[in-house]
């Protein structure tokens, strides 16, 4: 681990997963340790670990629990029996499209024949761990090469070390754009409900020693009209194939007052989260989240007794309003089906 990335949210050790609780963050560190399927389910679902990422990487591990109780219960049948186990996974947070992509990536070292299964499954999904760091680092060096001029950025939820498996996207790029000098302060909105700006990104950032600025969500219009900030930078937890992007709520209405105030608009995120077999950002499935997340605050209530809330977790931002799309196989600039179709059928020479 370098300076600029200090903490992981996902350990696997001593034949268990770590997860380190996110919600209990920043005041307390406390990693929890899991030892099946259902657990590792409960944890993506209730927030334990968060972050599109990061969230596959734990199925990942998920899946070698899970075999390793049903190898030990039925060494002939459990490659048919181990499917509740990734139904359960799969369903935990629908909107992560990296989720059912690390399981399919699982799924298909259980299909291999031979070998040791137990090991290649534990091999597959360190890789998986491993390769989302290097990406992230890749999408580090493209993203701050993009970033020009010296100056201030803004940035949405949390999409460091904590949302993935080490480093980061969209605060990856911000780590590898402030150690060359390019980025003097990063503004970060609280984001609401569950304050991972405020909680989670304040936290990597003041750990880095990097200066950052919270405000309030409906603050960043603001913010950008009185000038100053270059580039709004934000991660992704499902891209469809013509370049719409589905991220935490509040992403759409950053990006609409970005290109309305000339501040140019990023989105950091591996291949892993792109769905080529999703027309558009309509068909991206949006999850909802309970009314108590908006009408309570610390476990107190806030609101209105008698109100009801909407609290759609992710929202759509069209293709239109991406200046640039970064990956680790390169960047798309204005990013469109066409352009995305070249992407996902590349190897890595960029776009
Ligand atoms: O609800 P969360 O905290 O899982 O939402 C996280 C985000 O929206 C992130 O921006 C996205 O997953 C990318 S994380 C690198």
């Amino acid at each position: 681990m370098s300076h600029h990335d200090r903490v992981r949210a996902v350990v696997w050790r001593e034949d268990a997963l770590e997860l380190l609780d996110q919600r209990l963050l920043p005041g307390t560190m406390c990693y929890r340790r899991l030892t099946t399927a259902a657990e590792v389910a409960q944890a993506i679902r209730e927030m334990v670990v968060r972050g599109a990422p990061a969230i596959g990487v734990t199925a990942a591990y998920g899946v070698v629990l899970a075999a390793r109780i049903r190898h030990a219960n039925d060494t002939n049948r459990w490659r048919a029996s181990i499917e509740e186990d990734l139904a359960l996974l799969a369903a935990a947070r629908p909107t992560a499209v990296n989720l059912c992509w690390a399981l399919r990536r699982m799924e298909r070292v259980i299909a291999e024949r031979g070998g040791e299964p137990m090991e290649r499954l534990l091999a597959e999904a360190q890789a998986i761990h491993r390769e989302d760091i290097a990406g992230n680092r890749r999408m580090g060096q493209l993203g701050a090469g993009l970033l020009g001029e010296r100056g201030a950025v803004l940035t949405h939820c949390n999409t460091g070390s904590l949302a993935t498996g080490g480093y980061g996207t969209a605060l990856g790029v911000i780590r590898s754009g402030y150690e060359a000098g390019l980025i003097e302060r990063v503004y970060a909105d609280e984001t609401r409900p569950w304050l991972q700006g405020a909680r989670l990104t304040a936290w990597e950032l003041v750990q880095d020693g990097i200066p950052v600025t919270l405000l309030a969500d409906g603050a960043a219009a603001a913010l950008m009209r009185r000038g100053g900030i270059r580039w709004a930078i934000v991660g992704a937890d499902r891209i469809a194939a013509n370049g719409d992007v589905a991220n935490k709520i509040g992403t759409y209405h950053l990006a609409v007052a970005a290109r309305y105030h000339g501040v140019r608009f990023m989105v950091v995120a591996p291949v892993s989260t792109v769905d080529i077999d999703i027309p558009d950002g309509t068909a991206i499935p949006i999850e909802q989240r309970a009314a108590e997340e908006l009408l309570t605050l610390g476990g107190q209530t806030v609101a209105a007794v008698g109100a009801d809330a909407w609290n759609p977790s992710f929202d759509v931002t069209p293709a239109a309003l991406v200046d640039a799309l970064v990956t680790e196989r390169g960047v798309v600039l204005a990013p469109d089906a066409e352009k995305m179709a070249r992407l996902m059928a590349s190897r890595g020479e960029g776009q």
